[in-house]
Order: structure tokens, then C-alpha cells, then sequence
């Protein structure tokens, strides 16, 4: 009798079958002839272990545990296997874990241009829109500014020569009954179109980029983004404008802030001021505002004598660095994936 030799053979045997087993049907009969305990093959050589001498017993019974674990290993792994769905005919393996699905999000500026419109929208402000390409009388004349005035100098603004309708050159298009066209260097131009197009009581916000050659630093780009805010109507006033103002801060910054309010000069408002928020031991300057001059109302038609308005212009860039402590403007510019994802 060779008990070590019966054992390996039994091993060898029950692996083969079990691998040659193609469905789960065959791998059960494979299990009741190897590992059943009625009258499988290891129930007979557990009977030979009984007759093995003494002195071997360790080595056989060893012998014994390391074939039985090694056969139900192979048993399992196999039930396994033939339980997973099987591949399809393209050769695609559907059982293999998918390509995971990164969710983007909003950029931060997009996010606080949602939450200021929903804001807005709270206190009955709807949305207005309108071209970054603009012509002189939206982005001057009809706001006030003449043409000699400081802001209108081409240095100071981007002027698209080649949209200048009917002339090369915007310096000479007037000359050459051309229209000058520039990028538009405040949303104050969507004041005047909302107004062209609508008779008073008027409560609207625009929010959009805007473009100045400015020098860029820590708190200024060449491109940005505002919100213009305009409410007309009969009795429309200065503490109305402080009200909007001082909710829609503590709104947007989700907790009550203190602002000021600076006295100050726009060609299309008057009384102007400049709105600040405090900002790391400072002030820092988040807008323009005033009451509409009433100018402004005639250059639209409508009548000053029955209707007073406010309006305002707020950074946005500015803003929402104050809510997520942002200290640099150009980070929002950047694209780097680990600063946007914070938010
Ligand atoms: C204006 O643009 C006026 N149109 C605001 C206004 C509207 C006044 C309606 C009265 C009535 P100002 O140039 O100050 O104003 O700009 C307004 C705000 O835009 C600034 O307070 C600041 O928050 C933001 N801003 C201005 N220049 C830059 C810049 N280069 N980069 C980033 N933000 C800027």
C-alpha cells in the first residue's frame, strides 16, 4: 500500500476534473465523486488512513489535509468562475469593473453669477442681457460721457478697429461715417438698452464680462466680470439702493456685513457713491452705484420729472473672493484643476 502515492493520484485526478468541468452541472458530479461524503473518493481514502501504521500517520494525514484543501480550493474557485456571466461575442468582457465618471462643476465665478441672479430674482429683479461688442452711444453718450471725456480715451479701452462699421480705422470712422466699436468697458450699457426697450417701472440686473486695459494685479484683470442692477419707477430712492445693497451682500456672503458707502462721481448717476466691503483690515472697493442722473432718463424718453431710479455695478471676481477668501483674482483664470476643485 502506498497511501502518499493513492493521495497525489486522488490530487491530480480532482484537479483535472475540475478544470475539465465546462458548466456547473458537470462540476457538481465532479464534487460528489471527489469530495462527497457518502462515497466520494475521499471518503475511501480517509478509510485508508486507518490503516496506515502508526509511524506514518503524520506524514500521511498531512499529506491527506493538504489534498482535500487543495481539491475544495480548485471546487470553489471554479463554481466561481462558471457562475460569471460569460463574455460576449465581441470579445468584450462585461464582467471587467467600468471606467470610472469624474463629475465636473461649475467654475466658482459661474456658481456666484447663478447665486447673485437667484438672489436678484428674490427681490424681483429679472434678467437682462446684452452684446460684449458695443457701440459708443451704449458705452458712452447715452450714459453721460461725452466725448471728451477722460474714460472715452482709446488708451483706456478696447476698441475692435476692424468691426468699425464702414471704416479701417476706428480713430478716423467718424470722419469716414464709420461706427466705432469697442468691448464693452462696463454692463452700464445694458441699463440704457433695457431701458430703450421698456417703459418704467423697470427692476432688472445684467451679469456679464466686461474689458479694460487695466495694469493686472492682485485685485484686477483685463477682463472681468459685473453686475449691473437698475430699478426705475415713480419714488425710487437712495435708501432703497442701500437696502438692495446691504441684503444682497449678507445673502450672497450668508452673514450680516457692514458696507460703506463712499461719495463719488459717475457721469450717469447722481449722487454717486463707491461700495465697499471690508476685506483683510481694509475696505475694498466692490462697486459703483447712484441714483440714475436724470439725463440718462431723458436720453431713453422716459420722463424725470414722474420717474427717479437707482442704479449699481459690482465686481463679481471681487465678490466672490470675499465669500471663499480668495486673496488673488487671477486664480480664477488660471484653469488649475486643484484650485477649482475646491469649490
Ligand atoms: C463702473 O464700472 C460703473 N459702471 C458702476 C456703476 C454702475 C456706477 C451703475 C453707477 C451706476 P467702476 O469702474 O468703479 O464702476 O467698476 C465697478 C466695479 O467693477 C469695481 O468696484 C470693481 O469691483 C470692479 N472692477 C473694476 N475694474 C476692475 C478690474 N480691472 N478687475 C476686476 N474688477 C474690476
Amino acid at each position: 500500500m502506498d497511501p502518499i502515492g493513492e493521495l497525489l493520484a486522488y490530487e491530480k485526478a480532482a484537479l483535472a476534473a475540475i478544470a475539465a468541468a465546462s458548466d456547473a452541472a458537470t462540476l457538481e458530479t465532479v464534487r460528489i465523486e471527489f469530495l462527497g461524503r457518502k462515497h466520494g473518493r475521499l471518503r475511501d481514502l480517509q478509510a485508508l488512513l486507518g490503516q496506515v501504521e502508526p509511524s506514518q500517520r503524520p506524514v500521511v494525514g498531512k499529506q491527506f489535509n493538504e489534498a482535500k484543501s487543495k481539491v475544495e480550493g480548485a471546487f470553489e474557485a471554479r463554481k466561481q468562475e462558471l457562475a460569471r456571466p460569460k463574455s460576449v461575442a465581441s470579445g468584450i468582457d462585461t464582467t471587467l469593473p467600468g471606467t470610472p465618471i469624474t463629475l465636473g462643476r461649475k467654475h466658482p465665478l459661474t456658481q456666484t453669477i447663478d447665486d447673485l441672479k437667484e438672489i436678484m430674482g428674490r427681490f424681483g429683479f429679472s434678467v437682462a442681457d446684452g452684446p460684449e461688442l458695443e457701440d459708443e452711444w451704449h458705452n458712452f453718450e447715452a450714459l453721460n460721457i461725452p466725448e471728451d471725456h477722460p474714460a472715452r480715451d482709446p488708451l483706456d479701452n478696447f476698441y475692435v478697429t476692424t468691426a468699425a462699421v464702414g471704416a479701417p480705422d476706428s480713430a478716423n470712422a467718424k470722419e469716414e461715417g464709420g461706427r466705432p466699436i469697442l468691448l464693452r468697458s462696463q454692463t452700464s450699457t445694458v441699463q440704457i438698452r433695457v431701458m430703450e426697450g421698456q417703459k418704467p417701472p423697470v427692476r432688472v440686473v445684467c451679469l456679464g464680462r466686461v474689458y479694460r486695459p487695466d495694469t493686472i494685479d492682485a485685485t484686477h484683470s483685463c477682463m472681468f466680470h459685473q453686475m449691473e442692477g437698475l430699478m426705475v419707477g415713480s419714488g425710487v430712492n437712495m435708501a432703497q439702493l442701500k437696502t438692495v445693497i446691504r441684503m444682497l451682500f449678507s445673502a450672497y456672503l450668508e452673514h450680516d456685513v457692514s458696507i460703506r458707502f463712499r461719495p463719488s462721481f459717475f457721469p450717469f448717476t447722481e449722487p454717486s457713491v463707491e461700495v465697499d466691503i471690508p476685506w483683510e483690515g481694509d475696505w475694498m472697493e466692490i462697486g459703483g452705484a447712484g441714483m440714475v442722473d436724470p439725463h440718462v432718463l431723458k436720453a431713453v424718453g422716459y420722463d424725470p420729472e414722474e420717474n427717479t431710479g437707482f442704479a449699481f455695478g459690482l465686481g463679481i471676481e471681487r465678490l466672490c473672493m470675499k465669500r471663499h477668501g480668495i486673496t488673488d483674482i487671477r486664480r480664477f483664470y488660471e484653469n488649475d484643476l486643484r484650485f477649482l476643485r475646491q469649490f
